[in-house]
């Protein structure tokens, strides 16, 4: 069996909140709870808008904060990342490839694949052609385990208006891929600040609420100027691999208050 953390947009900031609230708060409550209740785990993967806008400085500072953790931290690239801010300031597997940072990380039982599908000035996702050529040689390579993929942006839409706005763009040809290797079990995606499940062309595949704010459900419309963030306690995600199986926990880490400047 093999046990994995997956943590998601901690947006953290050196100073300052982001509406309300206090993100390096949250990412400590996190990581203490996870040393706590799961020191037990491979690793913890990371995925995507890590960093406010004072991006070099914010990476310095995650890096410190992310040393407090007795699990391995993988962070991975989101819309709000930056490649070459990210790559001087965090640790990155030997495996990440030297253009974009995406990388493989073998296991035991399974294999683990982050992919960077940031897009440069955009909110929305790519997943270009150099992109993709990587994740077939790997999956062609490693067609002996179960796969499970990790990626910032999801690669469908989820009735999330705003958030299907900026969604990963030109989408079909990554799911096309993917479905023609039987090995993938399982996509894993960041950025909506909300929890769902389902499938897509057959594969399961789970979004996560973020450490920072979670994103108020579609229902009463908002945009991204006036919103108020849902009053949700965050969490973060416990997954149990096995042979035929794998389980998604999500697990509160702390109550909704904590870290909200009131
Ligand atoms: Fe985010």
């Amino acid at each position: 069996m093999t046990k994995l953390i997956w943590m998601t947009d901690p947006h953290f900031q050196t100073e300052g909140t982001i509406r309300g609230l206090n993100p390096r708060t949250r990412l400590e409550a996190a990581i203490e709870h996870a040393n706590t209740h799961h020191a037990d785990a491979a690793l913890i993967v990371l995925s995507g808008d890590l960093v406010g806008d004072d991006i070099e400085r914010d990476y310095q500072s995650l890096a410190i904060h992310l040393n407090a953790s007795a699990i391995p931290f993988y962070p991975m690239m989101g819309n709000h990342d930056d490649r070459p801010a990210l790559r001087r300031n965090l640790t990155l597997p030997e495996t990440t490839t030297s253009e974009f940072v995406q990388f493989v990380v073998e296991l035991p039982d399974c294999t683990i694949l982050c992919l960077d599908t940031h897009k440069p000035g955009s909110d929305a996702g790519t997943y270009c052609a150099t992109r993709l050529a990587w994740l077939d040689d790997v999956l062609t390579h490693s067609a002996d385990k179960p796969a499970y993929i990790f990626m910032h942006h999801p690669p469908l839409a989820l009735h999330l208006p705003k958030q299907d706005e900026i969604m990963l763009e030109e989408a079909d040809s990554l799911l096309g891929l993917l479905a023609r290797h039987n090995h993938v079990k399982h996509l894993f995606a960041g950025h909506v600040h909300r929890p769902t499940a389902g499938t897509v062309r057959g594969i399961p595949f789970a979004t996560l609420g973020a450490l920072s704010i979670q994103a108020p459900p579609p229902r009463p419309e908002w945009d991204w100027n006036s919103f108020e963030p849902a009053q949700e306690p965050p969490h973060y995600g416990v997954l149990h691999i096995e042979d035929d199986s794998v389980v998604l926990q999500y697990t509160q880490f702390c109550k909704y208050d904590v870290g909200v400047r009131n």
